[in-house]
């Protein structure tokens, strides 16, 4: 499955406001589609964003725009996943055409995650079941996924693991998108309410996490709003909490405290299933993601092997 594909000079993408109902496209035809498409969340996931706005910047430079401000523009579309001012930034520097380096960053994006599944693997073992939280898999990438892509490489070596979602309030991600994916690749899967997961690890039913990131820094990650009280309910219960992410979602400018958090729109949290859940006039507290410290995280997952952040002497060696 492919999230997203260049096709008849076009940038298309499965529209996942739609998923797991429908499987429906939306077709970019201008730059200015490509934002619409990741501020509206058409596409979204740190690793899917970075490599659209690649495509954006492509349909930008064969409309003859200016691609200076384009950049600009396109790296407002959503602040927090470092992959989007990573993917402008290297069209913006590379000596070939924007298709040509877009066309290139999709196929590096199949074969990183690839990669990763591998290194993942070896870190899930048989009978074991897992958590994750938001959707980091095929959906939030080209194809494969990060931490769905480390179960379907367990499960693809035959290991019997079973994976549990929980909802990802408020938009849902974990039930509408990761449970959809499982259930495609007839992984065993269950949906748990976000607020379960400390009990099913007091009680022994979860005993690995993994999860993704839309950024990675030296003393830390972020990813999903939700994310941190997982790892705190994981370090009670000494389950290993990895992050599963590929080098280009690392920043090593930044302190992971300084990661600018989006704040959404109150109404995601005002109404549910289409219905207002509180009193008309409530004022809401709606960020979209979350930091985890470094001492809470096991391992991250990446394409060259799994780094502990908490023994590397120094970060910018990494890179
Ligand atoms: O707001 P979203 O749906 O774009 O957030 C996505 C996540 O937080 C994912 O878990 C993260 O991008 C990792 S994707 C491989």
């Amino acid at each position: 499955m492919r999230t997203l594909e260049w096709e008849d000079n076009k940038l298309k993408l499965i529209d996942q406001t739609k998923l797991p109902d429908e499987l429906t496209y939306v077709y970019c035809e201008t730059y200015q589609e490509v934002i619409v498409a990741i501020k509206d969340m058409i596409v979204r996931g740190a690793p899917a964003i970075g490599v659209s706005a690649a495509f954006g910047m492509a349909l930008a430079e064969l409309a003859g725009e200016d691609m200076d401000k384009v950049a600009i523009e396109m790296k407002s579309a959503r602040p927090t996943a470092v992959n989007l001012m990573w993917a402008v930034d290297r069209i913006m520097e590379s000596d070939n055409s924007a298709l040509d380096e877009a066309l290139k960053m999709f196929q590096e994006d199949i074969d990183t995650n690839m990669a990763i599944g591998k290194y993942g693997a070896e870190v899930i073992d048989e009978g074991d079941t897992v958590l994750t939280h938001c959707n980091a898999g095929a959906l939030a990438c080209v194809d494969y996924g990060t931490a769905l892509g480390v179960f379907r490489a367990a499960h693809s070596q035959g290991k019997n693991i079973k994976v549990i979602c929980d909802e990802t309030r408020p938009r849902g991600q974990g039930a509408s998108l990761s449970v959809w994916e499982m259930q495609q690749e007839n992984i065993p899967v269950k949906l748990i309410p976000d607020v379960a997961s400390g009990y099913l690890m007091s009680k022994g039913m979860i005993n690995k996490v993994v999860i993704g990131a839309d950024r990675v820094a030296r003393d830390g990650i972020a990813n999903k709003i939700g994310s941190f009280m997982v790892s705190l309910a994981a370090k009670r219960f000494d389950i290993p909490f990895y992050v599963a992410a590929p080098f280009s979602t690392f920043d090593k400018d930044i302190s992971i405290f300084d990661t600018e958090i989006e704040e959404r729109s109150a109404d995601e949290v005002i109404h549910y299933g289409g219905a207002r859940i509180c009193p008309k006039g409530t004022e809401v507290i709606n960020p979209a993601f979350d930091i985890v410290p470094k001492d809470l995280i096991t391992g991250v997952i990446t394409e060259k092997g799994i780094i502990d952040l908490n023994s590397i002497e120094n970060f910018e060696d990494l890179f």
